[in-house]
């Protein structure tokens, strides 16, 4: 995984030099190169535009598009929209935690997997249903869960 190169971060930050409303595309195209938006990025980018850190800290921390923290090597969505909700989508985010050790929705220690949440993948037939790395997994059930996260 990338971390940010402080000219790679400038470049992209002067090519919005006297835009108008450019602080989110900045953040998306640093967080598109860069996979998140660290506190010195923020810093660098304050100091090459317009825009107060608190500002830019206010945008990032406000949008669920933008990570704060570096992600895991592997993204896994865990669906919790109305139809994998009834069929047992809390089961699947209880199995993935637990072979995960993880408490919470975030980044396994190992840095290895992050886990989210999301309303509804649109594959509802095949409910429950995760996505890992952009690859849906429906079905699930907690013994083909281990199974598939053993793939990683
Ligand atoms: S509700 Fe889970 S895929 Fe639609």
């Amino acid at each position: 995984m990338n971390s940010p190169k402080d000219i790679s971060v400038i470049d992209i930050v002067k090519k919005y030099t006297n835009k108008k409303g450019a602080l989110i595309p900045i953040l998306q195209e640093i967080q598109e190169n860069f996979s998140y938006i660290s506190k010195e990025t923020i810093e660098i980018i304050s100091k090459n535009s317009i825009y107060a850190e608190s500002d830019i800290f206010g945008v990032v921390t406000f949008y669920s598009q933008f990570k704060t923290e570096k992600p895991g090597d592997h993204n896994i969505k865990i669906c919790q929209g109305t139809a994998c909700h009834v069929n047992n989508a809390d089961t699947v985010k209880d199995v993935i935690f637990e072979e995960l050790k993880l408490k919470d929705y975030g980044t396994t220690s190992d840095k290895k997997f992050t886990v989210e949440h999301v309303a509804c993948l649109g594959c509802c037939s095949l409910a429950p249903v995760m996505m890992i790395d952009g690859e849906v997994y429906g079905k699930l059930t907690p013994d083909n869960i281990r199974k598939i996260l053993k793939l990683f």
